[in-house]
């Protein structure tokens, strides 16, 4: 079996695990950095929160910067570029799973920052991204969650369709975000993400102009928490037991043409094969990647239940 690259998950030819431009993307440089240090050596953790029963506030993460002078990553609290996860010992295969996901993104062309898997000193694998909100000069660019956008109290309370209404109001494109925040929608359907609560949306925003943020905290949390609903914010008033007309609902709620709409659904159904070769190849120990790829499946039927044919202008019933 061909190995793969260990950012974008595609088979690599070269020498090593990476493509040389997926290094370059998120480093600058075709050199995969070192990681002198373990993940019990981060420095506090930058959220400790844990009121809910889910993946966010029990991760530690630390924020980073490639040294160019001795090639190895630093802890960089002021001026870094990159954020690090490593993998909790609660969830074992997290940063693998994550890097599945936003290949997942990747694959349908979604706005997703470089990111990849590295080797920590004891020979664990992280997961580092590169940061959206620091412009290549390093100056800041400023980022909202929607949390913040609609004076939120909870993170988990609230819908999709606030998300999008805020979307419609604030958003330079709307067209596009709209789109794009539906397909992300789906996405996180598909791969069982039922962890996509307020503060895993947001807003980047330039002088008076606000755009959705590139994806980020994409993972599989079903493949963790047996009994994690389908999603976090409600849809169509629920957040359990979707079906393929809440999502109807919702495409009809953010006003996306139907045929938009319809486009949205084909391109996840035309996916398919992708992102289970993408849970198969992940970097997940063999028993999880088979739970994955029964979520997908899972998720896939649900989406697209035997009986439906599509046309022209929508869905037809046979
Ligand atoms: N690539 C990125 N660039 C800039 N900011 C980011 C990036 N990824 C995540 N963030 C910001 O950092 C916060 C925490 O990251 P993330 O959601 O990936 O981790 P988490 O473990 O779920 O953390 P939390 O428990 O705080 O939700 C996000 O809410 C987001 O505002
Ligand atoms: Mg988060």
């Amino acid at each position: 079996m061909a190995a793969r690259c260990l950012c974008c998950q595609q088979p690599v030819s070269e020498d090593g695990r990476y493509h040389a431009r997926c290094l370059k993307a998120l480093w600058g440089k075709a050199a995969a950095p070192r990681i002198p240090f373990a993940a019990k050596d981060l420095p506090d953790k930058v959220t400790t929160s844990a009121e809910h029963m889910s993946i966010s506030g029990v991760q530690a993460k630390a924020l980073v910067r490639l040294n160019e002078d001795s090639g190895e990553v630093e802890f960089s609290p002021a001026g870094s570029t990159h954020i690090l996860k490593p993998e909790p010992n609660e969830y074992p295969g997290l940063p693998a799973m994550e890097n599945a996901c936003m290949g997942m993104a990747d694959a349908l062309a979604m706005n997703v920052p470089p990111h990849g898997l590295f080797p920590m000193a004891d020979g664990r694998l992280c997961y580092i991204v590169k940061r959206f909100d620091r412009a290549d000069d390093g100056g800041k660019i400023q980022s909202e969650t929607m949390f913040q956008v609609l004076g939120a109290e909870d993170k988990y309370k609230g819908s999709l369709e606030s998300v999008g209404k805020a979307i419609r109001a604030h958003a330079e494109n709307v067209g596009l975000d709209t789109i794009d925040f539906f397909e992300r929608v789906l996405l996180c359907f598909l791969i069982g993400n039922g962890d996509m609560h307020l503060k895993n949306w947001a807003f980047l925003i330039r002088g008076k102009k606000a755009a959705l943020a590139p994806v980020y905290d994409f993972v599989s949390s079903k493949v963790y928490i047996k009994r994690e609903s389908d999603t976090a914010l409600t849809i169509n008033g629920k957040g359990d037991k979707l079906q393929r007309a809440d999502f109807e609902g919702l495409a009809k709620n953010l006003k996306l043409d139907p045929r938009a709409a319809a486009n949205s659904f084909a391109k996840m159904k035309g996916a398919q094969e992708k992102l289970r070769e993408l849970a198969i190849y992940s970097e997940l120990d063999p028993s999880m990647r088979q739970e994955f790829e029964d979520v997908l499946g899972e998720r896939f039927r649900r989406l697209f239940p035997v009986g439906n044919i599509h046309c022209e202008n929508g869905l037809a019933r046979v």
